[in-house]
Formats: structure tokens, sequence, C-alpha cells
């Protein structure tokens, strides 16, 4: 069943730019008669961008109508999904607080600068506390919350995010064979599953290591009536890990933003669309498919180049 957007959030809603496709002319592609369009959710606002505001949308409306006044959150130190959540807490008028993983670096990046220009409270804590928190996956899971306190896990991983990204399939007005989008928390990806018509493929690219696990957390997330036909998660394009790149991605990155004029960034999309040109070469879609690729945003935490 669609939630009735709260007032608030339709106000905030309507600011938004519509993400639009983007079509990719490369020879490469055109040889093998492949067709790639890359749906732009980075344009989407130049904060809340990406798979953001689709996973944040109906969590922060149930936060809304249940009267809650505080948001607490956990993330990284270069967090999209806590840089998101700063932002839209501020706009919304609901205080912000986060858990963030690792210690308190001397000198504040730009993403935990902004948190803080935003108001979010902010907990340092350590990489064991932090693997315990993510247990709590469900909204109002953290023990000893408060009245007015609402609860989102890591990356806004709940059911409800999957409403939100539901949204992204009837804006692609092309046909298409497949979607590919990077995975995380696997949440986008499960959002996409669940509203992909079942004339389409839907591909996950994990940007993490080791993330066999993934296959588990998106089936939790889906209606239980999915089944695993039509989708599937590429596990070997993480580049050493979470966060790790080298200089054939950032290479790769920096030809496609010159060619295309696509700005990205190594932690997800670049890493997606380098599994995608691995499969071109390797022959696995068949000809005339026409791929869409998301781009999830993320572009803030790479202000700074620190994986460089
Ligand atoms: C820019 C960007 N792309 C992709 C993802 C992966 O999304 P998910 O955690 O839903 O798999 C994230 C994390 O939320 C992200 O910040």
């Amino acid at each position: 069943m669609k939630s009735i957007l709260h007032p608030k959030l339709q106000i905030l809603e309507n600011q938004f730019s519509r993400s639009i496709l983007t079509p990719i002319n490369d020879p490469v592609l055109s040889e093998r008669q492949l067709q790639l369009s890359v749906k732009r959710d980075d344009l989407l606002h130049p904060v809340i961008s990406g798979n953001k505001w689709r996973k944040l949308k109906y969590n922060l409306n149930h936060a809304l109508y249940s009267g809650s006044n505080t948001l607490i959150s956990m993330g990284g130190a270069y967090s999209n999904h806590l840089h998101a959540l700063a932002f839209v807490g501020k706009a919304l008028g609901l205080k912000t607080r986060a858990f963030v993983r690792g210690e308190q670096p001397a000198c504040l990046n730009p993403t935990l600068q902004d948190l803080q220009t935003w108001g979010m409270q902010l907990q340092f804590v350590s990489r064991s506390e932090y693997r315990q928190l993510r247990q709590f996956k469900h909204y109002h899971s953290l023990p000893d919350l408060k009245p007015g306190e609402y609860w989102l896990p890591e990356g806004g991983a709940t059911d409800l995010a999957l409403q939100g990204v539901a949204e992204i399939i009837p804006e692609i007005d092309a046909a298409y064979d497949v979607l590919m989008v990077a995975c995380g928390t696997g949440a986008t990806l499960a959002g996409l599953i669940a509203a992909s018509p079942n004339s389409s493929q839907v591909l996950g690219v994990a940007a993490l290591k080791a993330g066999g696990f993934l296959y588990q957390d998106v089936q939790q997330l889906l209606p239980a009536q999915q089944t695993m036909a039509g989708w599937d998660i590429l596990l070997d394009y993480h580049f050493g890990g979470f966060g790790k790149t080298s200089s054939v991605l950032t290479a790769f990155m920096q030809q496609f933003q010159t060619l295309h004029g696509v700005p990205l960034e190594p932690i997800y999309t670049a890493k997606t669309l380098f599994a995608f040109y691995d499969l071109v070469q390797l022959g696995y879609f068949k000809t005339g498919t026409h791929i869409i690729l998301l781009h999830t945003g993320g572009l803030q935490g790479w202000r700074e180049s620190p994986w460089l």
C-alpha cells in the first residue's frame, strides 16, 4: 500500500529535480549492438542525491507521522547516508544524532563538518561497538530509545526504504532489459528487484569485499513470495574492499567522466560501471540488450579524494 506523504516531505520533494536518463554513446557498445543509459539520480538534489532520498523518504514519513522529534542512525566518517540525514533532519526541523565508526579525527573531514553544521550530534564508536549496532536492523530496535527518538539502521536499510526505491522503476521511460546498481547494504537492490517487471534482470555490484552475505540480506528485505529469479549480485568488483580503489579504477573513472560528462565517485558507481564494461568484454550481454545503470550519487564523499 502506498503511504500518503507527510506535507513537510511533500514540500521538500517539490524542490527536487527530475532524474533523467543519459544515453552513453560509445563505439565499444555500438559495435556489439548494446545500449547503455545512466539513470541520473545524482541530479535529484544538490545534497540529498542518489539513492539517499529514495531510501529515506518513507522512513522519514513514518518518523513524522509517528510524532518523532529526533532521528538517530549510524555510518562511517564519509557516510552519504548520514550526510543526507543531517541535511534532511534540519530541513524538517528534527534533531539528528549519529554513531560514527572509528575514533574522532583531529580534523573533521568535509562530510563530518557538514554534519556538525547541520546540527547532527556525533558519537564516535569503536569498530566493535559499530559492528554490534548493525544488529539493530529495524526501526525502533535500538535499545533504550527515549520517546520521540526514531532509529534508522545503517544506510536506512528497512522495508520502508524499498518503497521509495520502487518509485525509480516507473520513472524509466524507455524499454530496457537489465538494471545495474551498486550494493552496500543491498537495500537499493532489493527495492529495485521488488518493483521490477519480470521481463528485466536486476544486477547488483558489491562495493565491498566478501559480499556473499548480501544475498541473504537482500532476501530478508524482499517480500516472502519473491524468488531468486531475475536478479544476481556480482561480488568481484570491489577493488580490495569498501572504500578501496586502484589506479586502474580511477583512470577508468576519469576517462569515462571526460568522454561522457557524467561525474562519478570510486566507491560505488565507478565500480558498477567498471563491472558493466568488464561484462561487455566477456560477452555477458546478448546483442540488442539495453542496460540501465543507476547513478546512486554519493559525490559529496569524494570531495577530498581521501582514497587516492
Ligand atoms: C552513493 C551510494 N551508492 C550506493 C549505495 C549502496 O546502497 P545500498 O546500501 O542500499 O546497497 C550507497 C549506500 O547507501 C551510497 O551511498
